[in-house]
């Protein structure tokens, strides 16, 4: 595999944008030791001290709709999820669209963007952020985020955890490769999946209702049942739940 390895660096999502408009081969991983600018969703910032987390951004070019690409942030949570609960022996769960949680806080986030023409992908790069070793959180974030150390009670080296979210990524991505959809996966991501049969609030641009989550269908839309007794499904790529 083609690793870029950054001691210090922006943003890894920046320099795989970086590499894909260089022309760098899809899979192409940028790895970073700590940046200096890190990316969240909703333009937040991502926290990125040096020496104990992960920070890693993946280049894809992958030949499908620009619309179908959020299913790939689906994707990639199923795989960290998967890779961190084979790894650690923890709990970990997926928060719908693409976060991971354990006991409810958040142990990775994931940032997609992509370059695309209406029809046509130039690349997706996948941001993953997992909270490896940090042995304490901020007050203000400490009641919702948490680490691998601090659930696990130890310590863990990153290669092998960047390397088993790799293996798990590429099984899953030519299972959505081979239908473009979700449905090889749909049924693990909804056993990870956490708020499943509760009800959940749906914040969508300009508004937020209370619905009853049923897990995600092949396309990734989180189907909600709600009050009023009908179903939606929820796009993925503008809305969160709590
Ligand atoms: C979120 O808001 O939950 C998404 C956080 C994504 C953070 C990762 S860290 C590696 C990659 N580079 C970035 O600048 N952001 C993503």
């Amino acid at each position: 595999r083609n690793v870029s390895y950054f001691h210090e660096t922006d943003s890894t999502n920046t320099q795989a944008k970086k590499l894909g408009e260089e022309g760098a081969p899809a899979g192409t991983l940028a790895v970073a030791d700590r940046q200096n600018a890190g990316k969240g969703r909703r333009g937040r910032s991502w926290e990125s001290p040096p020496g104990r987390d992960i920070y890693m951004s993946l280049l894809l070019r992958p030949d499908i709709r620009p619309s179908d690409a959020p299913m790939l942030t689906l994707v990639m949570a199923q795989s960290v999820a998967e890779a961190l609960r084979e790894q650690t022996g923890i709990d970990a769960r997926i928060k719908w669209p693409n976060d991971i949680v354990a006991g409810g806080k958040k142990l990775c986030g994931i940032l997609t963007e992509m370059s695309a023409e209406i029809d046509y992908i130039n690349y997706v790069v996948i941001g993953v952020g997992i909270n490896v070793n940090q042995p304490s959180f901020p007050e203000e974030i400490a009641d919702r985020a948490t680490s691998l150390m601090l659930e696990a009670g130890r310590t863990f080296l990153r290669a092998p955890l960047i390397a088993a979210v790799m293996e798990r990524f590429e099984e899953n991505c030519s299972l959505f490769l081979g239908t473009r959809d979700l449905s090889g996966i749909q049924a693990a991501y909804n056993d990870l999946l956490v708020n499943v049969g509760e009800k959940v609030r749906v914040l969508e641009p300009g508004h937020e209702y209370s619905a009853l989550s049923s897990g995600i269908n092949k396309k990734g839309e989180l189907l909600v049942q709600k009050e009023d007794g009908t179903t939606e499904a929820v796009f993925a790529g503008e809305v969160s739940v709590r």
